[in-house]
């Protein structure tokens, strides 16, 4: 069969991942990058030997460029709404990275450009496809820990001037907050390992959520990657710790946190607990294996990085592209990830109301 074209749109961190995956999957074929700056395109194209492709830095030209079956949007997140729908309407299959869009009516303009346009799209809560989630959720599924009635995953890593989209994020208005630009990955979590079923995330119905920290407006920050402390930095604009509690529909209460306040290498702990057993990390206690005396340890590969290299972007890719090729929608396409982003928004809601916020199942569609 003919090869999918792929236009990747803003050539940064994220993109050089996007586009290793393309290049291992044989059903894919990277055709033209576009971004802000000619440079920077032409930059990876070189960096990943693709020779003849189209490079450009009008989004309009390049979504015309022959031969474009699916659009990668790796730009900064506020103009993830402006780019998607231009691709939809161009009629291109879509893999968006997270986070979606910036509020409520983003994310409503993006999915009904979306449904109009037929397309399938995928969002990259990449971690749905780390191999211990992969692994946790056959187990889940599985009935290892019985039915599940609690799930907790924090998202920790002192976000700064060491990440190039940085600058982009840390503002109020084009990052608009710390469980918004990162934190989502943890949220996402929570939705995936509340489910039961092997490839389903959990419905959120109801948000609480606090936000504090000690971060916003300092010029001093920390360098998790050098060990080293940073002064006259550019200051984060929101708060740097958030922590929801959410309900789903399925009666699993969810715990979530997102810290770029704190000092320490990055982490994404998870707990889920069952009332056959409990996931500590790669650790398992469960009722399947009766003579047990201490945690199993699961071998695998664990979400415990931050460095883009170490995310399962190959995986996700050759998920869509079995999507595509079968004609059905991903768990992960964008009506799915709105409700990701719904407890983000919740959460905000949470902070100017004091109340908990309740989430209607039509809130988005
Ligand atoms: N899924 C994950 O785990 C994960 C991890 C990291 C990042 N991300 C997400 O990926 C996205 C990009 O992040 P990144 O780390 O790759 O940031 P980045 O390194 O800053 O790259 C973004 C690139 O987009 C280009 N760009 C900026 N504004 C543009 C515009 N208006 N039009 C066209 N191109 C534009 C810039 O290229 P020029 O040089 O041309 O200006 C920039 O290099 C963000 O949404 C981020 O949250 C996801």
């Amino acid at each position: 069969m003919k090869p999918y074209g792929v236009l990747i749109h803003g050539a940064g961190w994220i993109s050089t991942q996007h586009i290793a995956a393309y290049r291992q999957n044989p059903a894919t074929r990277v055709v033209a990058i576009s971004s802000r700056r000619l440079a920077s395109a032409r930059r990876e194209a070189d960096a990943a030997g693709l020779e003849g492709i189209g490079i450009y830095d009008d989004f309009a030209q390049a979504l015309r460029h022959k031969g474009v079956d699916i659009v990668s949007v790796c730009t900064p997140q506020h103009v993830h709404c402006e780019n998607v729908v231009a691709a939809a309407q161009a009629g291109k299959h879509l893999v968006i990275e997270k986070p979606a869009g910036l509020s409520p009516r983003e994310l409503r303009r993006m999915q009904r450009a979306v449904r109009e346009a037929g397309v399938k799209t995928v969002v990259s809560f990449v971690l749905r496809w780390n191999p211990l989630f992969q692994m946790l959720k056959r187990m889940i599924a599985g009935g290892a820990v019985g039915r599940v009635y609690c799930v907790e995953a924090d998202y920790l890593s002192h976000n700064g001037g060491w990440w190039s989209g940085w600058n982009d994020t840390r503002t109020r208005k084009n990052g608009v907050s710390a469980m918004l630009v990162a934190g989502c990955h943890a949220v996402d979590a929570l939705r995936w390992f509340a489910a039961p079923g092997e490839s389903e995330a959990a419905n959120p119905v109801e948000v609480f959520a606090l936000a504090g920290g000690y971060r916003k407006g300092r010029a001093t920050a920390y360098d998790p990657t050098r060990n080293a402390w940073i002064r006259n930095a550019r200051p984060m604009e929101y708060d740097g710790l958030e922590e929801a509690l959410v309900r789903f529909d399925n009666g699993v209460i969810g715990k979530v946190s997102v810290h770029f306040d704190c000092v320490m290498p990055y982490r994404f702990p998870i707990r889920i607990f069952g009332d056959r057993g409990t996931i500590f990390d790669n650790r398992v206690w469960s009722h399947h294996f009766p003579g047990q005396t201490d945690w199993i340890e699961l071998p695998a590969i664990q979400p415990d990085s931050s460095d883009v290299g170490h995310h399962p972007f190959n995986a996700q890719i050759d998920h869509f592209v079995d999507c595509l090729r079968r004609g059905i929608e991903s768990h992960c396409n964008l009506a799915d990830a709105i409700k990701t982003h719904q407890v983000v928004f919740a959460a905000l809601e949470c902070y100017r109301t004091r109340r908990p916020v309740r989430i209607a199942a039509a809130a988005f569609s």
